[in-house]
């Protein structure tokens, strides 16, 4: 990313110049000191691996309430596969962008669950016996990752930060009360390995210090972010809309990229002091 942020801004936000170079420790300057974490983690995943055959009780029925169309119900489901099979996408992407060793291992593991997450889904859609497509504005946030040239830190961001602690944790709210058991059994499961998979975006945005890297450049990543989550955050407005006919309170979107900016602070893409000239690119570029 160059310093021109307005022009950046302008393009589809991850879509930079650029191509993401190699995995040097200019990429990561701070990999070889975080080694260790990155072993942890494998190993934990590797004790911690389920069967998305077996862990899960396919001779239950799947079911959903009353007022709820089957057609909704498949809806629904099919927007937490293509969330994982984004996920899994976004993670195949980073992984030649990581230097050798345990931080590579440890995505690896990620992807592994990833897809044991998408076969979960994709055995309950064919309990249901029909799938349906991606929504366009979900459809939208993937292909802005899917499109990332700028620095691999932020395809971290995007993919540990944005999708994983916010976008999902969204979605999750959407299953907290469907009352099948079948998919809060997936739920759970998966639960346990998304928090290990913000535990790596930690590890890894330690790795790529973000702190270090221009002011320029953090604050085209800091809205090409904003417009990634906005995307995300309507795609899951139009989902309780159209799927459960519920709005989501608007407070709850901007609590969550308000809370995602205390996170950006901690890994260093806004820095100390800068709360206000970020804040006053955000005003001035308004996502969308
Ligand atoms: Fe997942
Ligand atoms: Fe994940």
């Amino acid at each position: 990313m160059g310093s021109g942020v307005a022009g950046d801004q302008s393009s589809r936000g991850f879509a930079q110049r650029s191509a993401p170079g190699p995995a040097t420790a200019a990429v990561w300057p701070n990999a070889a000191s975080i080694e260790r974490d990155g072993a942890a983690l494998a190993a934990k995943a590797a004790s911690q691996l389920w069967s998305a055959e077996c862990d899960i009780d396919w001779r239950l029925a799947p079911v959903r309430p009353w007022w709820l169309p089957r057609r909704n119900h498949v809806m629904l489901a099919s927007q937490f596969l293509h969330g994982e099979r984004a996920a899994r996408s976004a993670c195949e992407a980073l992984l030649p962008l990581l230097p050798d060793g345990a931080l590579r291992l440890a995505l690896a593991t990620q992807i592994t669950d990833e897809a044991r997450h998408c076969e979960a889904y994709e055995r309950y859609l064919a309990r249901l016996g029909d799938i349906s497509p991606r929504r366009t504005l979900l459809a939208d946030a993937f292909s802005r990752i899917a499109d990332w040239k700028g620095p691999a830190g932020g395809l971290v961001l995007a993919t540990h930060v944005v999708l994983e602690s916010e976008a999902l944790a969204i979605q999750q709210d959407l299953v907290r009360d469907f009352p099948c058991p079948i998919l809060q059994r997936i739920c759970q499961l998966a639960g346990r390995d998304e928090s290990r998979h913000l535990a790596l975006g930690r590890i890894l945005l330690k790795a790529a210090d973000l702190a270090a890297r221009p002011i320029d450049e953090r604050l085209a990543l800091h809205h090409a972010l904003h417009r990634l989550w906005q995307d995300c955050a309507q795609a899951v407005v139009e989902d309780h809309g159209v799927i459960l006919w519920r709005a989501v309170p608007r407070s709850r979107l901007d609590a969550g990229w308000r809370r995602l900016q205390v996170t950006f602070r901690r890994v260093g893409l806004i820095g100390h002091g800068e709360a206000r000239a970020f804040g006053a690119a955000e005003a001035a570029v308004p996502a969308g």
